[in-house]
């Protein structure tokens, strides 16, 4: 299978996805590309290290969401993309782009939707004073961090954590079940339709 991911900063859960590709733990797949939105995310670099080609679509060259979606459209379909992943991707769809590829992308939210959606999840939560926190993925739908979840880790709230603290926590979780939520989706475990979500044999 092939998978095109978008990315905006630092492509820690897109090293954490190449690895399990590399490894076989998401069986039979490669990133085919790696795509970003801002010219000088590091991402960018770890595609260029890993072999994988690297394009920038500078958000700031259309001057409409519209037009900036039917680039990045383009650009995955050139790649022939079985899966769109957005590992990191800080931009939102437009609904006609996110229906495209209905069923076939995934987001990954740092927080245990639904609570905390949007931005800034480890200061509400710290804010919010909740004893668990964490991160999940799931297929995107047109709302924002709204779509059928696929497999979320939880996170404790640790007296004297801090922003940064609990956000490296909580990344390593991410490079945990980012691969897992792959895994599953590129083998037919886990599909989403327009009758909602299926599951092969759904993981307990
Ligand atoms: C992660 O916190 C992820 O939850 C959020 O953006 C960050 C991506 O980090 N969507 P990286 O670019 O994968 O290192």
């Amino acid at each position: 299978k092939k998978l095109v991911v978008l990315v905006s900063g630092q492509g820690s859960n897109l090293e954490a996805i190449r690895a399990a590709c590399d490894t076989g733990q998401i069986p039979d797949t490669r990133i085919a590309a790696v795509i970003s939105n801002r010219p000088t995310a590091p991402a960018l670099g770890r595609a260029i290290e890993a072999g994988i080609p690297a394009v920038t679509l500078d958000h700031r060259a259309h001057a409409r969401r519209a037009d900036f979606d039917m680039a990045l459209q383009k650009q995955i379909d050139h790649y022939a993309a079985d899966f769109v992943v957005l590992a990191g991707f800080m931009r939102q769809l437009t609904p006609a782009f996110v229906q495209h590829y209905a069923g076939r992308i995934l987001n990954i939210h740092p927080s245990l939707l639904p609570a905390f959606p949007g931005l800034h999840t480890h200061a509400r939560a710290l804010a919010q004073g909740v004893f668990w926190h964490g991160a999940s993925v799931h297929f995107v739908t047109e709302g924002l961090d709204g779509g059928p979840i696929i497999i979320q880790a939880a996170v404790a709230v640790l007296p004297g954590d801090d922003e940064k603290s609990l956000a490296a926590r909580v990344l390593a979780a991410e490079h945990r079940i980012y691969p897992q939520a792959l895994a599953w989706l590129v083998s037919g475990r886990v599909r989403y339709t327009a009758e909602g979500t299926h599951w092969r044999e759904k993981p307990q």
